[in-house]
């Protein structure tokens, strides 16, 4: 089973490749990883975060909201932003921390499901603010790239994150 790579971990900073062929191994890796996502408490899981490559997300926020179920987003893209909220975000790639976000509060979103369908979605909420989170992963960017650059200074003068990363 996938293990969870950790702030300063140079995959955390790489940007993923679009999923172009999708096969059985693709629905396998959607399958690990939302098990990983549920055995971690996670309410999201991008592939970076297990160390792969690929453009694949996962998120699960049937704990806050009715109707949803665990989803899988493939090759993910926001087309429109809008609005603003400022939520307090953590992440299971950095253990203990969680500090105040600023970023869009609807967007317009393109992705494919494991089958390869395309689909367009309009979001708001939490489920928006998940999807930015983990869109970012996606490309290379840690929810502390987007925190106060005080707030950010501290936790890296604690050593709660490496001066690195
Ligand atoms: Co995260």
């Amino acid at each position: 089973m996938y293990k969870i790579r950790i702030i300063g971990d140079p995959v955390l900073r790489k940007s993923t490749k679009k999923v172009t062929d999708f096969n059985d191994n693709i629905k396998r890796i959607v399958k690990n990883m939302i098990a990983v996502m549920h055995r971690e408490d996670g309410v999201g899981l991008a592939a970076p975060q297990v160390g792969l490559d690929s453009s694949i997300l996962v998120i699960d926020i049937s704990g806050v909201e009715e109707n949803e179920l665990p989803t899988a987003f493939i090759n993910p893209e926001i087309i429109e932003a809008s609005g603003e909220s400022v939520i307090e975000e953590g992440c299971l790639s950095i253990p203990g921390v969680r500090e105040d976000v600023l970023r869009p509060d609807k967007i317009e979103l393109v992705y494919n499901d494991e089958d390869g369908n395309s689909h367009k979605e309009l979001l708001n909420g939490w489920k928006a603010r998940v999807l930015q989170h983990e869109i970012d992963h996606l490309n290379g960017i840690l929810f502390v790239d987007r925190i106060s650059p005080v707030k950010r200074q501290l936790l890296i003068s604690q050593e709660i994150i490496p001066e690195k990363y």
